[in-house]
């Protein structure tokens, strides 16, 4: 933790364990070691990252809060919850680290050595998941090493991640109601009981650009709502079933989706090594965290934009 806090104020890579997705790092307030990021990734230069501090004080430094993201990062932080809120003058995340916005996008994630790491640093971290561009989020320790630990100068071990999906992500800017910019851990119903009605921001290239059709895509072509695999196709089921084969792809037996959100990413990533001619998905219900699980889906099959 300390070799990773000395990575960072070096302008180096980390490798950063969080509950949602691993995250490849570097100290938000370095532009040379944001540019290391895009390079590592591949990613186009207009996505703005997420600046993670290990909690609210460190983020009112970053950014102006309103009531809203008050009673929000009082009841989610730290956890799986994003925050876009005006910059704060003087605030410290670096132009490129916000891709030129006015807004900068905060969260205290949960995860012990992220917290850590965090806490010994000091300041903002900004981070995308660890994986290349275009392909899945990385879920554990050896699917981020190997997306991007070539990049990195410090990597840490954090386990599987509970969440296994991305951080909810919110913006609550001046004079607007909130919006919904990506759907995650932290679901619509949790949200609204706090801050009233989301707007959702669909296909809104502008405000979260980081939303481009096949950012959570696998190699093989990703089929929807299945009942079963058609030959040569890999499946991925969902509640009980006998379709599970004889790889036992199953996002959960129970019908839980919680369950289901924390194997997503690494059951396509296994199902994509199995080489199929395509990877069916059984129907996964949409309410709750279903939400999220399937609008990761729908990007991996390409079907939002
Ligand atoms: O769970 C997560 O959020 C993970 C872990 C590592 O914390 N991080 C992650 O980062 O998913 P990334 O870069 O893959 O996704 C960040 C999302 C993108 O959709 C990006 O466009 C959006 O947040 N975003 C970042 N800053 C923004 C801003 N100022 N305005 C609107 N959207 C923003
Ligand atoms: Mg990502």
């Amino acid at each position: 933790m300390q070799a990773a806090a000395l990575a960072l104020r070096q302008g180096d890579l980390v490798i950063l364990p969080t509950e949602t997705v691993y995250g490849l790092g570097a100290d938000a307030a370095n532009p040379e070691a944001i540019a290391k990021i895009y390079e590592a990734k591949g990613r186009p230069r207009f996505n703005p990252l997420i600046a993670h501090v290990a909690d609210a004080e460190t983020a009112r430094r970053l950014a102006l809060f309103d009531g809203r993201a008050d009673r929000l990062a009082e009841m989610f932080w730290p956890g799986p919850l994003t925050l876009v809120l005006p910059i704060r003058p003087g605030g410290g995340v670096c132009d490129l680290a916000r891709a030129g916005l006015e807004t900068v996008a905060v969260r205290a994630p949960a995860h012990a050595l992220a917290q850590a790491v965090l806490s010994a640093f000091g300041g903002a971290v900004a981070a995308p998941s660890a994986n290349r561009s275009g392909r899945p989020s990385p879920t554990t320790y050896g699917d981020a090493m190997l997306e991007t630990g070539f990049a990195a100068a410090a990597a840490l071990d954090g386990g599987a991640c509970a969440v296994g999906l991305e951080s909810t992500v919110v913006s609550l800017l001046p004079g607007e109601p909130p919006r919904l910019l990506r759907p995650g851990g932290v679901t619509r119903d949790q949200l609204q009981a706090l801050v009233g009605a989301l707007e959702t921001a669909e296909g809104d290239a502008k405000r979260s650009p980081g939303r481009m059709a096949l950012h959570y895509a696998p190699e093989a072509p990703v089929r929807l709502n299945r009942p079963g695999p058609e030959p040569g196709e890999a499946f991925l089921a969902f509640g009980p079933s006998r379709m599970d084969g004889e790889h036992g792809l199953n996002l959960s037996p129970s019908g839980d989706l919680r369950e289901a959100a924390a194997n997503l990413f690494a059951y396509l990533r296994a199902a994509d090594r199995l080489k199929p001619t395509a990877i069916a998905v059984a129907p996964i219900p949409k309410d709750g965290l279903g939400e999220a699980i399937n609008d990761r889906l729908a990007r991996a099959a390409g079907f939002i934009g």
